[in-house]
């Protein structure tokens, strides 16, 4: 998971505070990465203890703003768009397409070396005008799907490690798949199996992913989701990995991720960790002092790791969180006050940035 030119940083089975300030220390004196550092990252790299890809979501104009592009070039090897290769950036009103933005972040992950993920192609949220106005013209709709998915997968072909084929399809209370456009006019599991064999054919070695959020924390969800994989598979969708968004709440009790995540590695597909955060303000028990509540947010981040490092190694696809700084995270938009990522909005790092490195630690140390 280093770059070229990289010193390998040897992670120890058990690593306390101090030893990971002075490993921190020693690498900022010696490494040639770590020099071109910003002063304000003295932390372990993500990547480098890692034994799979660590990614992280960004924008565009992230990558323009040095302290990010720091902190991601020091900390990950995969990066996903955050929402500028979703439909509501490529897809203009009047059919054209807009490639500027996610040609930028293929051409960021390309000069540091680090993969690319594809995010999302059909996705319930999106409702873009050119679809909305089809709507009465059945052919014209499957047309125009085909024709979107073609021309966005096939321009990036080569260039992503994967796809998010088909996100959030479950309803919140997982009584059933979620009703909308793309269901209303091409099948509720057509529209999918379409998705993914058009996906295939503009892209044969793209690994194509299902997405999806709450699996941790609604049994109902986990389980509707899991039949979903199985409908989508026996119909002969070229389905070949499993994404667990995992934003979660700090509440959320201990043994849940970790349930989760075995859960989904059974079907022995490749599993991606999506897009962990860990809401400090969403959870319940908001009397708990918010130290408590950044303690148990380190706990989660450490629970999906380890979880994540039990799979059999061809199934950890990547560990992704979303956003590197908690001041670009989506939930601070909502909520000033929550705190969800692994680093503050100066780029130090936070409790939950230690777990995880001692948790990539032990369970490198646990494997041999
Ligand atoms: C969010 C982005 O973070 C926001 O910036 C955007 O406005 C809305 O989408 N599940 C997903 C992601 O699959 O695409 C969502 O990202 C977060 C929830």
């Amino acid at each position: 998971m280093t770059a070229a030119g990289d010193p390998p940083v040897e992670p120890s089975g058990s690593l306390s505070r101090r030893g990971i300030v002075a490993g921190a220390l020693a690498l900022a004196a010696c490494g040639p990465r770590a020099n071109s550092q910003p002063a304000a990252d003295p932390a372990l790299a993500l990547k480098d203890f890692a034994f799979f890809p660590f990614g992280a979501c960004v924008q565009a104009s992230h990558l323009e703003d040095p302290a990010i592009a720091g902190l991601l070039t020091r900390h990950v090897s995969q990066i996903t768009a955050e929402w500028e290769m979703k439909m509501e950036y490529m897809l203009l009103d009047n059919g054209g397409f807009r490639f500027d933005r996610p040609d930028r972040m293929a051409a960021f992950a390309q000069a540091h070396a680090m993969r690319l993920f594809g995010h999302a192609l059909i996705w319930y949220a999106q409702k873009p005008v050119v679809f909305l106005e089809m709507a009465s013209n059945p052919a014209g709709f499957a047309k125009s799907y085909d024709r979107y998915i073609t021309a966005v997968v096939g321009r990036y072909r080569g260039r992503v490690c994967g796809w998010d084929v088909i996100n959030e399809a479950v309803k919140d209370d997982g009584s059933a798949l979620r009703d909308h456009m793309w269901s209303q006019s091409l099948g509720e599991l057509d529209h999918m199996t379409r998705a993914f064999k058009v996906a295939r054919a503009a892209d044969p070695g793209a690994p194509l992913f299902i997405n999806d959020y709450n699996l941790e924390s609604v049994p109902a969800k986990l389980d509707q989701y899991q039949r979903l994989i199985e409908r989508l598979l026996k119909a002969g969708a070229p389905l070949s990995g499993i994404g667990c968004q995992t934003h979660c709440n700090a509440d959320l009790p201990a043994g849940a991720l970790a349930r989760t995540i075995a859960a989904l590695g059974r079907f022995g597909l490749p599993v991606h960790v999506s897009e962990m955060d860990v809401s400090i303000t969403r959870a319940r028990g908001l009397l708990t002092p918010r130290a408590e509540r950044e303690t148990a947010q380190a706990r989660l981040y450490a629970e999906a790791i380890e979880a994540f490092c039990d799979l059999p190694a061809r199934q950890r696809f990547a560990f992704t969180v979303w956003g590197m700084r908690d001041s670009e995270s989506w939930l601070v938009r909502e909520n000033r006050n929550d705190a969800p990522l692994l680093f503050d909005g100066q780029g130090r790092a936070k409790a939950g940035h230690e777990a995880v490195i001692k948790a990539l630690a032990a369970s490198r140390k646990a494997q041999g």
